[in-house]
């Protein structure tokens, strides 16, 4: 019975499950915190690592385990293995400047030429998220830094390169020492960097020249998706296992929850989490010069379609404070409002808004008169505004073609009653709610029983391990929260 671990580096913590290669059945989970901020020494990824595999019971015993991680952070390395300065993550924003430039220049000058040509190069039009816009920010700003640079890994990438004993030159915990060229990523991760096209399988070095100056630099070998990139060090994972750990090729979290649980073409999975993020599996990409789409890859050889939204979870905690009550007690005042909570919307551009593009929005709240001037009213239109701005990023998948068969609902926020109930109202589709889960580590765990099953038979397919959909809420179509709410969105 071989073990396999799943890693999650996110924003927040390590997360490591270890399952059962065959069964998917849980053995063991580990955890230990990031720091908080928008830049951060990878070395504290590795040491949460450590931590959160010593509370996992240690690693000696799996035969293969991979990694997902928190997308397009830029982890830039110089020659002796060291990060040039703290990687710059996905929610840093000193780089919007720059991605704008960026933009303008691919078009020689005219913007929405730009965007599509960025659309059509690597699938996504650029925001600050994306890590060929810090490359630029760097070259910009910390001239030096940037001449150091010797490679650019994400996050995901470097860890399983930390794990594989490779690191920083003259560290201990690195035996193998600075060697760059050992570097790999997959494609669903390397599609989120700006210099990678997942339709063609190829990196852009033209775009990394544009953003960085230079093309002199290595970039992490992408290796297909049950593909083992190394083999763990003894010393971190596999020791107790004949011939050591594999090390699967890993993916972005996305990517990596969308493996979690199992999403083929078809399936739709909203996730109300710190942003929302509407995602979908398709045959291919496709190339929206709006920017409402990233056309990245998944870890299976699709591509996967994402809306995100910067205003989901964080919307209900603002619903909480405004009305000064807890998760249970805000879907419960929430439920005293009929749908459409009377007339009374909120468009909850809260912090700006990423889809629609609208870095400098405010929420604005329509329709107040004495009898929506009540705490149940309130509580609803908070709730049906956040939906509804995850509503607008499922119409731009389906404007893309995306085909929509089943919806899943995940993130905390999905076990919100109110939410429970007024989601099939806002979506007017069935809502399958899947058990609570830590998917992106489990979609890791899967993707190494694969590449695990793969190292002995080229042609495996994912192990079929099952997501048990705890749920399933009927459609219940109440158009007039949407058509209220796209009466007034675009009035801010
Ligand atoms: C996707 C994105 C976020 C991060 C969060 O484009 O920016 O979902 O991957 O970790």
């Amino acid at each position: 019975m071989p073990l396999v671990a799943g890693v999650d580096t996110s924003t927040q913590s390590c997360k490591i499950v270890v399952r059962d290669a065959e069964t998917g059945a849980l053995v063991r989970t580990g955890s230990a915190k990031h720091p908080d901020g928008t830049e951060v020494d990878p070395r504290h990824w590795w040491d949460a690592f450590q931590e959160a595999a010593a509370a996992a019971g240690g690693l000696a015993d799996v035969a293969a385990l991979a990694v997902g991680g928190q997308q397009h952070g830029m982890v830039a390395l110089d020659a002796e293995g060291n990060v040039v300065r703290d990687a710059l993550l996905w929610n840093d924003t000193r780089s919007a400047a720059a991605a704008e430039e960026l933009i303008t220049e691919l078009g020689d000058g005219d913007r929405d030429a730009g965007a599509q040509a960025w659309a059509d190069a690597v699938g996504s039009v650029l925001v600050a998220s994306l890590t060929v816009t810090k490359l630029r920010w760097l070259r910009d700003n910390e001239p030096e830094n940037a001449a150091r640079v010797a490679a650019v890994a994400l996050p995901h990438d470097w860890l399983s390169w930390r794990i594989a004993g490779y690191g920083p030159a003259g560290d201990p915990t690195a035996p193998l020492g600075p060697q760059l060229d050992a570097l790999f990523t997959d494609r669903s991760d390397a599609s989120g960097t700006g210099y990678y096209d997942a339709a063609s399988g190829q990196y852009r070095p033209d775009l990394l020249e544009r953003a960085l100056g230079r093309t002199d630099v290595v970039l992490p070998r992408v290796v297909g998706p049950a593909e083992a990139g190394a083999v763990a060090h003894p010393d971190v994972a596999g020791s107790a296992v004949g011939g050591g750990a594999l090390i699967g090729p890993g993916a972005g979290d996305n990517a990596g929850a969308s493996l979690g649980l199992g999403m083929t073409p078809g399936d739709i999975a909203i996730s109300i989490g710190t942003s929302g993020v509407v995602s979908a599996v398709a045959p291919e990409r496709t190339a929206d010069g709006s920017g409402a789409i990233n056309g990245f890859a998944d870890a299976t050889g699709n591509a996967l379609m994402l809306a995100v939204t910067l205003n989901a979870a964080r919307v209900l905690d603002a619903a909480r404070e405004v009305l000064d009550v807890d998760f249970d007690e805000l879907a419960e005042l929430a439920l005293q409002a009929p749908p459409g909570s009377d007339g009374l919307v909120l468009v909850p551009y809260l912090e700006g808004e990423r889809t629609p593009n609208r870095p400098d929005a405010t929420g604005t709240l329509h329709g107040i008169r004495l009898a929506t001037s009540t705490r149940p009213h309130l509580a609803r239109a908070y709730i049906e505004g956040m939906l509804s701005g995850l509503a607008d990023g499922l119409d731009a998948l389906r404007a893309q073609g995306v085909a929509v068969e089943r919806v899943m609902l995940i993130g905390g926020a999905a076990q919100s009653p109110a939410v429970q109930q007024i989601a099939p109202q806002v979506f007017g589709l069935p809502i399958g709610i899947p058990e609570p889960g830590e998917y992106v580590a489990d979609g890791a765990a899967r993707q190494a029983a694969w590449t695990l099953a793969a190292a002995s038979d080229a042609g495996a397919d994912a192990p079929a391990w099952s997501t048990t959909i705890a749920t399933t809420l009927p459609a219940d179509p109440r158009p007039v929260i949407r058509e209220q709410y796209a009466a007034v969105r675009d009035l801010v």
